[in-house]
């Protein structure tokens, strides 16, 4: 296959990571199979020292596939070469996989070092979802009958009509949702601590990270309403008899100014200039009418509406009692997070005694075997420095279908600078950007192909 130039240096560039970041059917999965097959030609790297993920069983099927026929045609070209026959019997046991069979596999092989019987079976889905709520039922009845104090008081905020299930369902999706994350009780931690603004009481509100982001909502959505008045105004200065709408209107869009000037100033500076926010009362003359007249009535009072709504929506405080509405959200946060983590590791300990662990736990009990904590920092275990040892190169295909957990379990397989990233241009760099915006393009090489 005559390869272009960027596939080609896709496929011999190394001493770095690299993201190659290609349209649908340009080549990268080809550009994948060639780089493993130059590796073992080239360089005498053995199949089974690379590992090679994907994200389905079918993707792993035919991957296995494609590097099989490419060596077949090499083996073809050479027949005397016995380092590539040799490949063809190392194959089988080569880590070209999914990343959950990879997991298993760090699992299987590891299962000692967390506490885990070697003979455990993945749930279904079924038994998981009942065990979860088994576990959160008896963790509530037990709140109940120590009249656990933090507990009753998450109960006085949260329940609704239907009882405490509008607490267990918020436990339910916090839990849930934070598994995405590869350390989901420091996420957790670090997101509650977010509304720990207690060092900052002497301040405005607007210094806050949540005063900041209320004040650029308002800012934004008052500089849309001066970017309406002024398409109108534009038209309206054509016709000088509309003299009184086009003075109105040039008095509406600074008056926006003036508001949306306060909210660079500070909280209390918004606060009090938005609920004392008027247009001045419309007033024309009568006796030219004029569809543009009308049309710049209704603009102008559509905007007076959105501002008052927002006023409503989103200023609903002085920075005084902002301060003590973040107070009181703290203190229900950090008891809030008391018990879903205690829910995690009741649920746990639950699975433990079932001998089960649930899809979702095959990649946190890999990176548990992977990864240990030391002064704060998540650093590969000895079990992790084995896999960097073996692993010459891991290669993942479709990258923009990895999640976090995945690729923390990656990066902590990997010696540094030997993750070959293949995936959707626009997904990928999207992604990538997110995942590690600092080592973007220093740490990481990037490529995209272009088939002539
Ligand atoms: N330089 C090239 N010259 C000719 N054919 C090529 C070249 N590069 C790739 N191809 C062919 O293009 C087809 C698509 O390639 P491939 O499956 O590797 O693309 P892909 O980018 O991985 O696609 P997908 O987005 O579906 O994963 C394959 O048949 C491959 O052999
Ligand atoms: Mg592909």
């Amino acid at each position: 296959m005559g390869w272009t130039d960027e596939q080609k240096s896709a496929i011999e560039k190394s001493g770095s990571n690299i993201l190659v970041a290609a349209a649908a059917g340009s080549g990268k999965t080809a550009v994948l199979v060639e780089r493993i097959i130059q590796k073992i030609i080239n360089q005498g790297i053995d199949i089974d020292k690379l590992l090679v993920v994907t994200f389905t069983n079918a993707a792993a099927v035919e991957m296995r596939e494609r590097i099989l026929d490419a060596l077949y045609k090499k083996i073809d070209e050479n027949p005397d070469d016995e380092n590539l026959k040799r490949q063809i019997i190392l194959l089988p046991r080569a880590n070209i996989c999914t990343i959950h069979a990879f997991c298993l596999e760090v699992i299987k092989n590891n299962f000692f070092e967390i506490d885990l019987s070697s003979n455990f079976r993945i749930a279904a889905e079924e038994e998981i979802e009942l065990l979860k709520q088994e576990v959160l039922d008896d963790l509530f009845e037990n709140y109940y009958e120590e009249e656990d104090k933090d507990f009753i008081q998450l109960i006085d905020t949260y329940a609704g009509y239907k009882g405490d299930e509008n607490l267990k369902d918020i436990v339910l999706k916090i839990y849930n949702f934070i598994q995405s994350s590869p350390y989901p009780r420091k996420w957790l931690h670090e997101k509650v601590e977010l509304f720990n603004e207690n060092n900052n009481h002497e301040t405005d509100f607007g210094k806050t990270i949540w005063g900041e982001i209320i004040l650029n909502e308002f800012s934004d959505r008052i500089q849309d309403g001066i970017n309406n008045l002024k398409i109108i105004y534009n038209k309206l200065i054509r016709f000088d008899e509309l003299e009184k709408a086009i003075n109105i209107i040039k008095n509406d869009i600074e008056c926006l100014e003036d508001l949306k000037q306060k909210t660079k100033i500070s909280w209390d500076a918004t606060f009090e200039s938005a609920y004392s926010f008027e247009l001045v009362r419309w007033s024309d003359d009568k006796k030219i009418s004029s569809d543009l007249k009308e049309e710049a009535k209704k603009v102008r009072s559509a905007i007076k509406e959105k501002i008052n709504k927002t006023v409503n929506d989103i200023m609903l405080y002085n920075s005084e009692e902002a301060f003590k509405d973040i107070f009181l959200m703290y203190d229900i946060l950090v008891k809030l997070e008391k018990v879903i983590n205690e829910f995690e590791s009741e649920f746990l300990k639950r699975k433990k005694e079932k001998n089960i662990i649930d899809f979702g736990d095959i990649e946190h009990y890999a990176l548990k075997i992977l990864v240990q904590e030391k002064d704060g920092e998540f650093v590969p275990t000895e079990v992790a420095k084995r896999y960097q040892n073996k692993f010459v190169e891991i290669a993942i295909d479709e990258y923009q279908d990895s999640n976090r957990v995945q690729e923390e379990i990656l990066t902590k397989v990997s010696k540094g600078n030997n993750i070959y990233m293949v995936g959707d241009v626009k997904q990928s760099i999207y992604k990538f950007r997110q995942a590690c915006p600092d080592l973007f393009l220093e740490k990481y090489d990037k490529y995209s192909l272009e088939r002539k």
